[in-house]
């Protein structure tokens, strides 16, 4: 999929399919809409008076286009209300034109900037929106479907953004290349976490770390089973004796600033699986357990978003990874594990094993002095009981980062929700035998998994902990997510990082 600017007339473009919009209630179309309908015999205007078409958000309208334009066909998408209109409505909206033009078969297409007239918006985030929402938007994963290959090409090949103002085309090309690095690192991430857990055990994801970073010339380390030892992350070691494959210990380097020698530091979850250990998952929904390394993809993902846009800042990326299965020498209920930090932990329920892999993780980003340390990890089921499954939850001890991170995710359309560490409830990860045990009680299960990593990052540095349970899978097809991985945080952390380059 390739996505350029052209300084033109938008009736002069030639190719399969252009797109034009509509808000939602408007009697009448202006602007691009209105130049379009004209060149077509006002077929468009025709439609809406008929009350064929609405405009509501993401509703498309194909009209041929006989001989008074360049294309086969002028797609209409609806805007939706004005009132609403936002960054994510162009998102979705260009996500449904995308699609459109997929039934239709075109192969090149044209579009108008969605919102960067009557909606008022920057002309750089509407195409970085216009980019975005048309490459996720017609992401799918088929690498396991057996079928003609032909199909594929006659996918929606090009997407050209018209714009009339030379002057405008500038800002625009900056949004798209930077809409397009996004997009691309999030189905980087879909593709990982959508592939199934046999296919992508600990060193597989090792290897698609080292792929990301040869091509991105990062800097990797993988440590194996001997290493990790040595490194005593009883954590690790503790949930992957269950498996019959060995962990990994992933760690990237970013260095954007080698002036500097400050590196933040990005944590990701990587159960390649989570079967639960012997405290097992019931069977319904085990499968989205292939899942379980989805903050794992994130954290890579972003490494190569980094890659291409090369901001100005040290960051280094930090995986545990390993399956978390019911082996014959699976760790046990009851055990008693050792963190890299020394530091005792009772495991009450081996499926409360990111916690642990992530303690070690958190030792070690800590000696090798990341900060500020972000994680990123499908940690709970409890989040997404408390936010849907739409939503991340963001803890921490730092207000001003957390607020930093919800920025981003403003920015990226994603949602996130800044959650509570009551000291208080620290009571209930009392262990009555070691320094802490790894589950808390029956209530507020996302805020004790957040309040045990804090036990380990401890007060000195300032963190935050991002529970994606909720948004790591779509359960249908809706605008740009596509049923399964959604790629979640990849966009925020990326954003986020790149904010602070500018600080
Ligand atoms: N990976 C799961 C959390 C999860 C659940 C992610 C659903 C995505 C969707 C995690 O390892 C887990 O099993 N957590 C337990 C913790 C409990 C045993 C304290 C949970 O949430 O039930
Ligand atoms: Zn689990
Ligand atoms: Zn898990």
């Amino acid at each position: 999929m390739k996505i350029d600017v052209k300084v033109m007339n938008l009736i002069e473009f030639r190719g399969d399919a252009l797109i034009v919009n509509l808000f939602e209630k408007l009697k009448k179309p202006g602007g691009a809409t209105a130049a379009a309908d004209s060149a077509i015999g006002g077929v468009i205007s025709r439609k809406i008076k008929n009350g064929e078409f609405t405009g509501k958000l993401g509703e498309t309208l194909a009209v041929p286009a006989g001989k008074g334009l360049g294309v086969e066909n002028v797609i209409v998408v609806g805007l939706g209300n004005r009132e609403k209109f936002d960054l994510d409505t162009v998102r979705k909206a260009s996500a449904a034109a995308a699609q459109k033009c997929e039934t239709l078969k075109a192969r090149t297409a044209a579009t108008i900037l969605h919102g960067a007239g009557a909606g008022g918006i920057d002309r750089e985030d509407a195409a970085r929106a216009v980019a975005e929402g048309t490459m996720l938007g017609l992401y799918r994963f088929d690498r396991y479907m057996t079928k003609d290959k032909k199909e594929k090409e006659k996918r929606l090949q090009s997407l050209t953004i018209i714009e009339r103002e030379s002057a405008g085309a500038t800002a625009i090309r900056k949004g798209v290349k930077l809409g397009t690095v996004l997009a691309d690192a999030t189905i980087a991430a879909r593709d990982l976490v959508n592939e199934p857990a046999s296919v992508m055990t600990p060193e597989r994801l090792a290897q698609e770390a080292r792929k990301v970073a040869k091509e991105g010339g990062l800097n990797i380390k993988v440590f194996g089973k001997v290493e990790i030892e040595r490194m005593k992350m009883g954590g690790l070691l503790g949930v992957s004796r269950g498996s019959a494959q060995p962990p990994r210990f992933i760690v990237m380097r970013y260095k954007g600033d080698p002036n500097s020698k400050k590196s933040v530091g990005i944590i990701g979850k990587g159960i390649t699986f989570d079967s639960g250990g012997l405290s097992l998952k019931p069977p319904a929904g085990m499968e989205d357990m292939k899942g379980d390394m989805a903050g794992a993809a994130c954290v890579i993902c972003t490494m190569k978003a980094l890659s291409k846009l090369k901001p100005r800042i040290n960051v280094t990326a930090v995986v545990p990874a390993t399956e978390n299965m019911p082996g014959h020498n699976a760790q046990k209920v009851g055990d008693v594990i050792r963190a890299m930090n020394g530091k005792s932990i009772e495991v009450l329920n081996t499926d409360a094993e990111g916690r642990l892999v992530l303690a070690d993780a958190i030792c070690y980003a800590k000696k090798q002095g990341l900060l500020p340390i972000v994680d990123v990890a499908t940690l709970t089921g409890a989040c997404m009981v408390a936010l849907g499954d739409l939503c991340s939850g963001a803890f921490g001890n730092d207000k001003k980062l957390i607020d930093s991170i919800i920025g981003a995710a403003e920015k990226a359309g994603e949602k996130v929700w800044h959650m509570p560490i009551f000291d208080e409830y620290k009571a209930l990860i009392k262990s009555d035998i070691a320094d802490v045990k790894n589950v808390g009680g029956k209530w507020g299960g996302a805020i004790t998994a957040a309040l045990f990593l804090g036990f380990f990052y401890e007060e000195e540095v300032p963190w935050c902990h991002l529970d994606i349970a909720g948004p790591m899978f779509a359960a249908k097809d809706s605008f740009y997510l596509r049923k399964g991985a959604s790629g979640t945080t990849v966009r925020t952390l990326t954003l986020w990082l790149l904010d602070r380059a500018k600080r």
